[in-house]
């Protein structure tokens, strides 16, 4: 990774490395950073994966989780990659989605979620609407989460960021605030990683 703080140079340097490894997204190191300090993927594990498109995070999941695990996908918009055996995708509207619909697939192990709005450059309109999604997310993870499982959450820093996260703190046994080193470093974006779920 370059070492100089040039924003543009280090996007590039993962953009690239996205290409040379074939995923579809340069947002799956994000991801991979998280795990591999935090071993949230296992063999075996159930994952919702929340904002799946293009399907980096999807892609690194399956692969990490194995023949015997399953990764299910939701997103606005279709993914064009081919799925592997332990993938599921549904094209549909988080902030809308019925938990009960999702039932059959857990309880699951991890609860992620990488959904951003459409921005504005509004920045308190784009703050709110990024909240939105991360509290649907948390609102759904309580619901479909396994007793002891983990939750992973993109938001984007603003004001009552710390509410949302204190409203974790109640429900996981250990939080963290994450800001991987391939989000861009101007980016609002911060990740909230919750784990243990109480149950
Ligand atoms: C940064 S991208 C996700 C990238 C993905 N993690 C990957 O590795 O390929 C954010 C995604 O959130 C999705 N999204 C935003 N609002 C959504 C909603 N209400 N329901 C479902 N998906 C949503 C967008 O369509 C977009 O594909």
């Amino acid at each position: 990774m370059p070492k100089i703080k040039d924003n543009r140079r280090v996007s590039d340097y993962w953009s690239r490395k996205a290409k040379e490894e074939r995923y579809p997204a340069r947002s799956v190191y994000k991801l991979k950073e998280v795990n591999l300090k935090y071993h949230l993927l296992r063999p075996g594990s159930r994952v919702l994966d929340l904002g799946s498109a293009p399907g980096g995070w999807m892609m690194y999941a399956s692969e990490s989780i194995g023949p015997h695990g399953l990764v299910v996908g939701l997103d606005l918009q279709s993914v064009k990659m081919k799925l592997a055996s332990n993938m599921r995708f549904k094209q549909t509207d988080v902030l809308e989605i019925e938990p009960e619909l999702l039932v059959e697939y857990g309880p699951f192990d991890l609860i992620m979620s990488d959904m951003a709005p459409a921005t504005t450059g509004a920045k308190d309109v784009d703050q709110a609407r990024s909240l939105e999604l991360a509290v649907t997310a948390f609102e759904l993870s309580q619901k479909l989460l396994d007793k002891g499982g983990a939750f992973l959450v993109k938001v984007f820093e603003g004001p009552d960021v710390a509410n949302f996260f204190n409203d974790l703190k109640q429900t996981f046994k250990t939080i963290r605030r994450v800001k991987p080193k391939s989000s861009r470093q101007f980016s609002p974006e911060i990740f909230g990683l919750g784990l243990n779920f109480k149950g």
